[in-house]
Formats: structure tokens, C-alpha cells, sequence
């Protein structure tokens, strides 16, 4: 496993892949790494040449300065974690990364009009300037994105497709805590009680999954009043949305595949899941 600091040193390495017709599996991730990150990274090397993560805390993407500085950072941690999958973890330092000033300006269309797109203004923007550096810098035959950032997933497709770029994104699905709990990061910032109890968020989006309607106004009153019930928790959003367009539907029947996004504070952190209708 190489540690490269520098685009100058990536691109050599990738010369060098592509000299030698390597396929290059790319897994971008902001670090702190858990079981659903390190899923991406094994499928990425079992399916590519080159397994190459990205490890970089984007300020870019965050709108609010607390959970940028809050962010977990561990890179020792992380490069123990990723020794034995990733050929090349590229850890670039934000002057590294926006020696050119980040202007690009994306626009995504409606899949970034929904949820996220208006709880974190510039979020998505922020994600599509250092996604697709990342992918100019590295030339991927594949890049790999988890299904717990739906939303992101979304944009994602979008991006490759409005830049007519010549990749696979590949989508992951969802890892969970033993009590379901979807790992993340930011995980690490509750405390056990905490962790705990917002257990309970996929519990309630399982149960809404078994309700007697299909009308979605009535499952997300389901979802909103069981989330309520607990003080820990501060609904942000929960929209039951077409799993293409990502706009939100009246009715199950209104698509062939739906999933219901949340978006909920556990006091302070700030947890998403989604669950898949059909
Ligand atoms: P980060 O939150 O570190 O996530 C990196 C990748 O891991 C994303 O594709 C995310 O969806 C995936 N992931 C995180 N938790 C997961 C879980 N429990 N199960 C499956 N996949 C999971 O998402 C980002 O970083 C950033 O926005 C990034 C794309 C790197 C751009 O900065």
C-alpha cells in the first residue's frame, strides 16, 4: 500500500496503471473509517487492478463550521484499516486539493432540489467539485458509492453523465450496526446511550415498511410520530421519493422503485438512512 499527499504523484501512478492497461478501482471517502467504507474498498480491489481510496475531509461540502471541525479525523487508524485491501491511499491536504480555487458550479438538476439539496445549500455542489477532481485525477474504470448517501448516489450518476465521463459508479448497499444502526462517521460522536436509542430510527422506518396503506402521506405521519416519541431525536426531514428522480410520490403504486430518505439530529450529530419500499 502506497500513502501519496500529492496530485503530482497520483497522476504518475495512475500513468503507470494505464500504461499497463490496469482497470482502477476508485473508493473516495472523507475518512474516520468504518465497516461500510471498508465494504467499498474490498469490492473495489476484488473487481479492479488498482484499488485506489481517497481520504480528504472536504470543507467544501460542509455548511456548518461545528460539524466541519468536528469531523472525525483518525488517518493512522485508517491506513491500518485499508493496508490489506487499497494499492494507493491518496490523503491530500486541502491546500493541495484547491491550489486551484474551487469555482465550479454544478447544477444537478432536481435530484439535488430535494432533501439534503435545501437542509445543506452548497452541499452537493461542494461533493460534485472534489468528486470529480477525484475522478480526473484518478481515471477510475469504476467508482464505488454507498447507498446510505442515496441522495449523493444520485448526484453522482448525474455528474458522470452531464461531464460524459467514461466510468462505472458502482452502488453499495447499506451497512448496519448488530442493532441496525447505519454506520457512519459521525457515529462515533454519540455517546452509547445515544447510539443506543437511535437504533431506533431503522427500527421505525422497518415497521413503516409493514404498514396496511400505500398512501406515503400516511406512512411518513407513521414515521414522523414514532421518530417524535423520542426526545433525543429532531426529525429534519423524511420524504418517500422515486428511487431515480428522487422526487418525492403520493402513492407506492406512483413508481416501480421507491425508497423513504431521513434525515434526523441525535442532539447534536446529524444521522441519515433510508429504507427501500420496493
Ligand atoms: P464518507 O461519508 O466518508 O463516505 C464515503 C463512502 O462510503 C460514500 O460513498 C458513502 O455512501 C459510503 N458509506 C458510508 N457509510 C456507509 C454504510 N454504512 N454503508 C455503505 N456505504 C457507506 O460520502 C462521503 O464521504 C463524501 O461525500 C465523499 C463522496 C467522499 C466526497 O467528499
Amino acid at each position: 500500500m502506497l500513502l501519496i499527499e500529492t496530485i503530482s504523484d497520483l497522476q504518475k501512478k495512475i500513468e503507470q496503471a494505464r500504461q499497463a492497461k490496469q482497470t482502477i478501482g476508485l473508493v473516495p471517502t472523507m475518512g474516520a473509517l468504518h465497516e461500510g467504507h471498508l465494504s467499498l474498498i474490498r469490492r473495489a480491489k476484488q473487481e479492479n487492478d488498482l484499488c485506489v481510496i481517497s481520504i480528504f475531509v472536504n470543507p467544501t461540502q460542509f455548511n456548518n463550521a461545528e460539524d466541519l471541525e468536528k469531523y472525525p479525523r483518525t488517518l493512522e487508524q485508517d491506513l491500518q484499516l485499508v493496508k490489506d485491501y487499497a494499492d494507493i491511499v491518496f490523503a491530500p491536504s486541502a491546500e493541495e486539493v484547491y491550489r486551484v480555487p474551487p469555482t465550479e458550479q454544478y447544477d444537478f438538476g432536481p435530484v439535488a432540489e430535494v432533501m439534503e439539496g435545501p437542509a445543506r445549500p452548497g452541499h452537493f455542489n461542494g461533493v460534485g467539485i472534489i468528486v470529480k477532481r477525484l475522478f480526473d485525477w484518478t481515471q477510475p474504470t469504476r467508482a464505488y458509492f454507498g447507498e446510505k448517501d442515496f441522495q449523493q448516489l444520485a448526484v453522482i450518476k448525474t455528474l458522470v453523465r452531464q461531464c460524459g465521463l467514461n466510468l462505472e459508479v458502482v452502488p453499495c448497499p447499506i451497512v448496519r450496526e448488530p442493532s441496525g444502526l447505519a454506520m457512519s462517521s459521525r457515529n462515533r460522536r454519540l455517546t452509547e446511550e445515544e447510539r443506543t436509542i437511535s437504533a431506533n430510527i431503522y427500527r421505525i422506518l422497518k415497521a413503516s415498511t409493514q404498514l396496511n396503506t400505500t398512501n406515503t402521506k400516511e406512512i411518513r405521519q407513521f414515521v414522523e410520530n414514532e421518530i417524535a416519541k423520542y426526545d433525543l431525536f429532531k426529525i429534519e426531514y423524511y420524504e418517500i421519493v422515486d428511487d431515480e428522480t428522487l422526487q418525492p410520490i403520493a402513492d407506492l403504486n406512483d413508481s416501480n422503485g421507491v425508497v423513504g430518505c431521513i434525515t434526523v439530529w441525535a442532539n447534536n450529530v446529524r444521522l441519515i438512512d433510508n429504507i427501500r419500499y420496493k
